[in-house]
């Protein structure tokens, strides 16, 4: 890579590429910076054909990340934040990031950081990790994709009470109202994270890439605009290469090498 970033860390292995928020003495909360430089990270890795699957992390053994940095919301006004929210969006970047995004969930997710976790595509929590949007202690509301997605991934009921107490959540209840795939003890959660992302990261680009726009297509639309899109997209397989590697393969009982063609 060649830009390098203030608050950020970037790992690979493989194709894997790992994302660590660095501000652990701020619990890794998100500033302006951090939020720029993930938009501009993603930007980079979506244009970089190693990269298979994203993983985003937190610094440290505390936090993923403990919400957005309360101390930039003194003294705002509702334009400059609304400006803020409404300019570079990590939670966009990360939404419409082509590739597979995984939250490797490490401690603290409150706040901004459970919507980053919350705009991945797969979320893995160790069982230190704590989850909870407290904005409502601060006379605010989540902003960042904290109600919508939070509402369709979880349900009403349990958004409308996360959200209205402001409670925080272990990983083991998370888990037991599906706003996280997975809980494993903290010295497995690396391993689990990257079985997961390396067996996702070993597929077509192209295949993986229609796959997760049909499902995101498929939680937003009717049935019918969904069943549509989803055959669309199946048959736009049928013109790629890497659909006659994969049967190939499966006829010549071989693993298949995909190309991304
Ligand atoms: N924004 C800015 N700074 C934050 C932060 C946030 N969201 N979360 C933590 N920090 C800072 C603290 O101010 C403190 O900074 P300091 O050392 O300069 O005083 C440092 O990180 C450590 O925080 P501390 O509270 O001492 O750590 P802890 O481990 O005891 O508690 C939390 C961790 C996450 C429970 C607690 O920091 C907290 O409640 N944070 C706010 C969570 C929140 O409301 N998020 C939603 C924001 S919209």
């Amino acid at each position: 890579m060649s830009e390098t970033f203030e608050t950020l860390l970037l790992e690979k292995e493989g194709r894997v590429a790992t994302i660590t928020i660095n501000r652990p003495d701020k619990r890794n909360a998100l500033n302006i910076k951090t939020r720029e430089e993930g938009a501009a990270l993603l930007e980079q890795l979506r244009n970089d054909d190693s990269v298979g699957v994203v993983i985003f992390t937190g610094a440290g053994d505390k936090a993923f990340v403990a919400g957005a940095d309360i101390a930039e919301f003194a003294g705002r006004t509702s334009i400059t934040q609304r400006e803020v929210m409404m300019g570079r969006s990590l939670f966009t970047a990360v939404d419409s990031f082509p590739k597979p995004v995984i939250a490797m969930i490490n401690g603290y997710c409150l706040g901004g950081g459970c919507e980053l976790a919350l705009a991945c595509d797969i979320r893995i929590a160790s069982e230190t990790a704590a989850f909870g949007q407290p904005e409502i202690n601060l006379g605010i509301i989540p902003g960042g994709g904290g109600i919508k997605r939070l509402t369709r991934l979880v349900g009403e009921g349990k958004a409308m009470e996360l959200i209205l107490t402001g409670d925080i959540i272990d990983a083991k209840t998370a888990f037991s109202i599906g706003l996280v795939n997975h809980v494993v003890p903290a010295d497995q959660l690396k391993t689990k994270t990257m079985e997961i992302a390396s067996k996702i990261a070993d597929k077509g680009p192209i295949a993986l890439q229609l796959a997760k726009e049909a499902v995101k297509i498929a939680s937003r639309s009717n049935l019918d605009e969904g069943l549509r899109r989803e055959v669309d997209l199946f048959a736009l397989c049928f013109s790629t290469e890497d659909k006659d590697e994969g049967v190939s393969a499966f006829l010549e009982k071989r693993k298949a090498a995909f190309k991304g063609k």
